[in-house]
């Protein structure tokens, strides 16, 4: 695992997009797999303006999303696809037909999980995965547990995530309490993952993930297993005293 400290927001953002457009540079065709939250807007943003500024072409891109809250229409203004679709897909030149996210109002989750998994090996899998880093560890809606999923599951969301999402609905009893996501394996076998850190509430789970052992009490420190994962991690979101040794920071030459 390699950390590209960002001086601030923005520049955490616009190296995100700039890896993100390598990636289809390098391959037209590539598959993305994709993140919500309030962390990958600019990058999202970043993305939109390259496309106007014509620096880059969406045309042959497959998307896969994370993640989808259960029970709650695509038109829900707090569902990802609301949040794909209003941020990035309608500004840019994706077919939408190569976008996806898990159907949260299928009558039968189970066949929709498997399903969609079977679509992202149909898609060859990932190139590139980027994700946020949720405030108690999750990737995804991968929270910690005693244990983790491997594919793309139905799960209850934890009181922590509960909380951090209430911001965005009226009320708590609004907010979804399961979500269907990818599962640890799902996201383990995309070929190379970008995980973006932003912020001081990120700071402690941020220095617990890349400091401590590997646990599924935070899902996000098994990315330290895969091979070829960077974290581009604003000033921010660092605890100064923390040394980010050799192993963990390395200066930006990835794609
Ligand atoms: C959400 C999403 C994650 C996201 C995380 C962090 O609940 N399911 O995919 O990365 O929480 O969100 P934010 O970037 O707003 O901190």
């Amino acid at each position: 695992m390699k950390v590209l400290v960002a001086k601030d927001y923005y520049d955490m953002s616009k190296i995100a997009a700039v890896i993100v457009k390598k990636c289809i540079q390098n391959k037209p065709t590539s598959v993305l797999g994709l993140p919500t939250g309030r962390t990958p807007e600019g990058m999202y943003e970043c993305l939109v303006n390259m496309y106007k500024r014509g620096a880059l072409d969406f045309s042959q891109v497959t998307t896969f999303n994370l993640d989808e809250y259960r029970g709650i229409s695509p038109e829900h203004p707090n569902s990802y696809h609301y949040y794909m679709k209003h941020i990035f897909f309608n500004h840019i030149n994706i077919s939408m037909q190569n976008t996806h996210l898990p159907n949260g109002q299928a009558a039968d989750i189970v066949q929709e999980c498997q399903d969609y998994e079977g679509k992202i090996q149909k898609a060859g899998g990932m190139d590139l995965l980027v994700l946020g880093l949720g405030n108690n560890g999750h990737i995804g809606f991968n929270e910690p547990s005693e244990s983790l999923n491997l594919h793309t599951h139905l799960t209850l969301l934890t009181e922590d995530t509960l909380r951090a999402n209430a911001a965005l609905f009226h009320s708590m009893d609004e907010v979804p309490k399961e979500a269907i996501t990818m599962g640890m394996g799902t996201i383990m076998k995309a070929n190379k993952i970008l995980l973006l850190v932003s912020g001081t509430e990120k700071k402690d789970i941020f220095k617990k993930m890349i400091t401590r052992k590997i646990t599924t009490q935070i899902p996000a420190s098994l990315l330290q297993l895969h091979k070829d994962v960077l974290v581009i991690a604003d000033e921010a979101s660092l605890e100064k005293n923390v040394v980010y040794t050799k192993e963990h920071t390395a200066f930006y030459k990835w794609v």
